[in-house]
């Protein structure tokens, strides 16, 4: 079955368990056991196979959580969809120590769950990546919501024709960047990225600008991008 008709029937099923009504806490747990085991058994299914395929030559360039950002050249990896590889981007992946120059990601740490599952993601990136390599990641920008909050002007302005109809006041569209119906685990701002990357031992990590070369065009409006380096050789913590 063609991944978009497996996307579409989960979403169906997705819509039928999150009906409001005296048994949502019920449907939720049993929607959340489905979806783990589905991506626990995916991920075990690629661990089996993958020590038979042709990875591409080293070193790779990872785009992780590539969703349908499908990159021609790039390693994919995503537990849905076209990704190269299909893994829980929560547990080790199934690439060798220092195999990567560039550990690339948009629009996916924040439904990694902070810090546990933020945590352990990085540190792989940094266990794939040669000294020097470079993770680049993007998430929403937590921050102007933050600031233009007590305005409600700014922010809310700008993103107002893409929320939700439902979603009316400020609370609502400041809780659905941070949650997305429960898809984000976490909303982040610079400073707290910044710390997580120097946190599980990444360097120099800064703030950068946009970046059409590796950056989606779609993206540039609202993402806060930052960029660190795994430590060279012999460097010390
Ligand atoms: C909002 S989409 C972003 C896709 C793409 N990078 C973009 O910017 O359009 C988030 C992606 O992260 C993937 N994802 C979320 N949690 C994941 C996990 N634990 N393991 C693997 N992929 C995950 C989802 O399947 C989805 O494709």
């Amino acid at each position: 079955m063609a991944p978009h008709a497996v996307i579409a029937i989960a979403r169906r099923i997705r819509r039928r368990l999150t009906a409001p009504g005296p048994t949502y806490p019920l449907r939720l747990a049993i929607l959340t056991m489905l979806l783990e085991t589905f991506v626990f058994l995916r991920h075990q299914l690629t661990l089996a196979t993958t020590a038979r395929r042709e990875l591409p030559a080293e070193p790779l360039r990872l785009n992780l959580g590539s969703g349908s950002d499908v990159r021609p050249g790039w390693l994919n990896i995503d537990f849905m969809g076209d990704a190269d590889l299909l893994v829980d981007l929560r547990r080790p992946l199934p690439l060798h120590d220092r195999s990567a120059e560039l550990a690339y990601s948009e629009h996916t740490l924040e439904h990694l769950d902070y810090p546990t599952d933020a945590e352990a993601f990085l540190r792989e990136c940094l266990r794939v990546l040669r000294p020097g390599g470079v993770v680049s990641v993007g998430v929403p920008d937590g921050e102007p919501a933050i600031v233009d909050y007590p305005s409600g002007a700014g922010w809310y302005e700008h993103w107002a024709p893409s929320f939700p109809p439902r979603l009316s006041t400020r609370m609502e569209r400041l809780n659905y960047l941070f949650r997305q119906d429960g898809d984000h685990r976490f909303a982040y701002d610079s400073e707290t990225l910044l710390a997580l990357l120097h946190r599980v031992g990444f360097t120099d990590a800064r703030r950068r600008r946009f970046d059409p070369a590796i950056d989606s065009a779609a993206r540039e409006d609202g993402t806060l991008y930052v960029e660190a380096r795994a430590p060279l050789a012999g460097a010390g913590p």
